[in-house]
């Protein structure tokens, strides 16, 4: 495998190897280690079926099933689609979806542990995901800022981002919202597996800081997305089709970006690693 830097606080590119073949446990052990050291992985240049997708990402725990099952529309449903194609006059994937600074799934209370991305058909412009690094931004803050946000906590809410994001759509079913209720979860967490400290905030699903007046809050959480998501910790992912990029979302946040939706389609298959505890 060759390991180059995509950007100086985030990510790595591996080549030199095909995912489409079952790694050996210590190829594999090096690609976990990676992610933990950077957070974020590009493979370029994969062929892939859905099966050895799912294969692969299963690798790393447990998959999560979407719960708007509707974009489950591959015969494996750890499968989520992204994309604005429709089959049958239907949808096949969620469109629009992710256009804000998040992490994935970040309103369950045991929230996943990363994203497997694969992208099956890519816009030649636009569609770029951006990722940054909230360890780094962590980092850069100021004793001041660190003391005073360390024992804070914030309510995250899908149904908050869902009448945000999707105002133009049906609202969330009852079984929907039932399943996916507002989780409290601290605004600095530690890393499970490298016990580094990163910030957890993000735009729309992150809704208020626990015990703040409405203003203070929406200011404080403005202020850190802000400054998270600042050029110095982020990296910009132009897609090609047959890229796989694998994000740890314990201590990322990424956002998609728009595209001409009617020149073009866009069709990426994610699986959803699930987490393994609450965050702390
Ligand atoms: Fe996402």
């Amino acid at each position: 495998m060759d390991v180059t830097p995509l950007s100086p606080k985030i990510g790595v590119e591996i080549a030199g190897i095909d995912l489409s073949q079952p790694l050996d446990e210590a190829t594999f052990a090096e690609i976990r280690r990676l992610l933990n050291e950077h957070s974020l992985i590009a493979i370029r240049g994969q062929n892939l079926s859905e099966a050895e997708h799912v294969a692969f990402a299963r690798r790393f725990g447990q998959l999560q099933i979407h719960v708007l099952k509707q974009f489950l529309t591959t015969p494996y449903p750890e499968l989520y689609v992204l994309s604005n194609k429709r089959e049958a006059g239907k949808p096949i994937g969620n469109h629009k979806e992710g256009w804000n600074w998040h992490s994935d799934l970040s309103y369950l209370e045991v929230p996943c542990l990363g994203s497997v991305l694969y992208a099956r058909e890519v816009p030649p412009v636009g569609a770029d995901t951006l990722f940054s690094s909230m360890e780094a931004a962590w980092e850069a803050l100021d004793a001041e800022t660190k003391a005073k946000i360390r024992p804070l906590k914030c309510v995250h809410s899908y149904s908050g981002y869902y009448a945000k994001a999707f105002a133009d759509r049906t609202p969330l079913t009852e079984e929907q919202r039932a399943a996916t209720p507002d989780v409290v979860h601290p605004l600095v967490r530690t890393h499970p597996e490298t016990g580094r400290l990163s910030l957890y905030v993000g735009e729309d699903v992150v809704k208020e800081v626990v015990g703040l007046e409405p203003e203070e809050s929406a200011a404080l959480l403005a202020r850190l997305n802000r400054h998270a998501t600042s050029d110095e910790f982020s990296h910009r992912h132009v897609w090609r089709q047959g890229d796989v990029i694998i994000w740890d979302n314990r201590c990322t946040m990424h956002k998609a970006t728009p595209y001409d939706d009617v020149a073009y389609t866009r069709v990426m298959h994610r699986a959803t690693i699930c987490g393994t505890e609450r965050p702390f």
